[in-house]
C-alpha cells in the first residue's frame, strides 16, 4: 500500500473512531434527556460528523430486490430521518439502504409533547408522534439536492391528519418525489393518525392501491418507475392480512413491508410508561412483527419480497427474520440501545450465520423457517 493509501486508511480509522467515541459517550447522556431533544441531537451530530466512506460490503451479503441492488440487507427505518436530513450520513455509516419519512404533503405539527417514551427496562419506545413532518417541499428539496449521490434512498409516505382525500395525498407525494428517491413506501400502518390504519381494509385499500400505482406509472414517463411498497401494522386480524396480501399481489405492488408499531402491549412489559398511548416498538415487537412477516410471507408466495422490521437488536435477529421470510430487514429502536455498532455486529454475524449455514447468497435463507413460524402458538 502506498503512503497516500496508507493515509487516507488511517484518516478513515480516525474519523470512524472519533464516532464510536461520540456514539458511546454521549448515549448514556442522551437517554437522560427528552428523548426527542436527543433525537434532535443526535441528527445534528450526524450532519456534522465528519464521516467518509464505509469499507465495500461483503459481496455475500448483497441483495437483489425490487429491480435495485442493496449492498446490504440492514436499512435504516422510517421515523429516525423523517425529513430527509441526513439520509447521506446514514449510509456512510453502512447502511445498504435509507428510509426517510414518513412525509406528508403539507407540514403538520404532530400531537402535542411528550409524545416519545422510551422503554429502558423492556428495551422499547412507545411513539404516539403523529406524523411531524415538515412537508413535501422541505423534503424534495433535500433529497433533490443528493439525488446524483447514490445509494438506496426510500421515502415512507402519509396523508395529512386533516385531508379531505386521503388518496389523493399520496398520489401527490408519488408524482412529486418519483424523480428523487429510490422507492416509496405508502404507509397506512401508522397508529397515530386517526382513520389512517382504516386504508388496510380491502376496499379502500385497492383504490389507494390503484392511484398510487398509476401515479407511479405517469411519473415513470419523466423519471424511472419507482418501486411501490406497501408497510402494514403487525396488529391485522389473520382474515385481514388474507385481504391485504390479496389486494397488494392483485395490484402489483413491488413489495411490502412488515410492520409497523405494535398496538397492543405484549404480556411482560416492566417499565413504568408501559400504558402510555401509541405504537410500540422495540424487543418486545420482535416476536409479533416476525410471525405478522411469516404469516404474509406464506400468503405472497413468492409475488414479491419482504421487509421485516420489529425489534432487531442483534445479528441473530436479523437472521430470524430474513429466515422467516424477509429479503431486507429495516432497525429503529435496536440502534437506540445498542447504538451504532449494531451496524457492524449485524453484518458480522450474518456472513458467520452465511458460513454456518453453508449459504453462498442471503436469498437461499429467505422464508426457509416461514412455516415453521406459522405454526407455532400466537405470541402473547
Ligand atoms: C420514534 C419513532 C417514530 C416512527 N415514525 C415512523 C414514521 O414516521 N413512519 C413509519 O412508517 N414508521 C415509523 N416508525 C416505525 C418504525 O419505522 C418501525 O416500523 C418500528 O419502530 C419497528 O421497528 P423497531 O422495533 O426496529 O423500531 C417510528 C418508530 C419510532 C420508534
Amino acid at each position: 500500500m502506498d503512503s497516500t493509501r496508507i493515509g487516507s486508511a488511517q484518516r478513515k480509522l480516525r474519523k470512524s473512531a472519533v464516532l464510536g467515541v461520540l456514539d458511546r459517550l454521549a448515549r448514556p447522556l442522551l437517554r437522560r434527556v427528552d428523548p426527542e431533544d436527543a433525537h434532535a441531537f443526535a441528527l445534528r451530530a450526524l450532519r456534522l460528523a465528519p464521516l467518509s466512506r464505509p469499507q465495500a460490503d461483503d459481496a455475500r451479503l448483497a441483495v437483489a430486490a425490487f429491480g435495485l441492488t442493496f449492498p446490504n440487507p440492514i436499512g435504516v427505518a422510517p421515523g429516525l430521518d423523517k425529513n430527509a436530513l441526513v439520509p447521506d450520513a446514514l449510509l456512510r455509516l453502512g447502511f445498504g439502504f435509507v428510509e426517510v419519512g414518513t412525509v406528508t404533503p403539507r407540514p403538520q405539527p404532530g400531537n402535542p409533547r411528550p409524545r416519545v417514551f422510551r422503554l429502558e427496562a423492556d428495551q422499547a419506545i412507545i411513539n404516539r408522534l403523529g406524523f411531524n413532518s415538515e412537508g413535501l417541499d422541505a423534503a424534495r428539496a433535500r433529497l433533490a439536492a443528493r439525488a446524483g449521490r447514490g445509494g438506496i434512498v426510500g421515502v415512507n409516505i402519509g396523508a395529512n391528519k386533516d385531508s379531505p382525500d386521503r388518496g389523493a395525498d399520496y398520489v401527490a407525494l408519488i408524482a412529486a418525489l418519483a424523480p428523487v428517491v429510490s422507492y416509496f413506501a405508502v404507509n397506512v400502518s401508522s397508529p397515530n393518525t386517526p382513520g389512517l390504519r382504516d386504508l388496510q381494509q380491502r376496499a379502500m385499500l385497492d383504490d389507494l392501491l390503484a392511484r398510487a400505482i398509476e401515479a407511479r406509472e405517469r411519473a415513470a414517463a419523466a423519471a424511472e418507475r419507482k418501486p411501490v411498497l406497501l408497510k402494514i401494522a403487525p396488529d391485522l386480524a389473520l382474515a385481514d392480512l388474507d385481504d391485504v396480501v390479496a389486494v397488494a399481489r392483485a395490484r402489483a405492488v413491488d413489495g411490502m413491508i412488515v410492520s409497523n408499531t405494535t398496538i397492543s402491549r405484549p404480556a411482560g412489559l416492566h417499565d413504568k410508561d408501559a400504558a402510555q398511548a401509541g405504537g410500540l416498538s422495540g424487543r418486545p415487537l420482535f416476536r409479533l412483527s416476525t410471525r405478522m412477516l411469516a404469516e404474509t410471507f406464506v400468503r405472497a408466495e413468492g409475488r414479491f419480497p419482504l421487509i421485516g422490521v420489529g425489534g432487531i437488536d442483534s445479528g441473530a435477529a436479523a437472521f430470524a427474520k430474513i429466515k422467516a421470510g424477509a429479503s431486507l430487514v429495516q432497525v429503529y429502536t435496536g440502534l437506540v440501545y445498542r447504538g451504532l455498532d449494531l451496524v457492524a455486529a449485524i453484518k458480522t454475524d450474518l456472513g458467520n450465520f452465511m458460513r454456518l449455514a453453508r449459504h453462498d447468497r442471503l436469498a437461499e435463507a429467505v422464508g426457509r423457517d416461514a412455516a415453521a413460524v406459522t405454526a407455532e402458538p400466537w405470541p402473547t
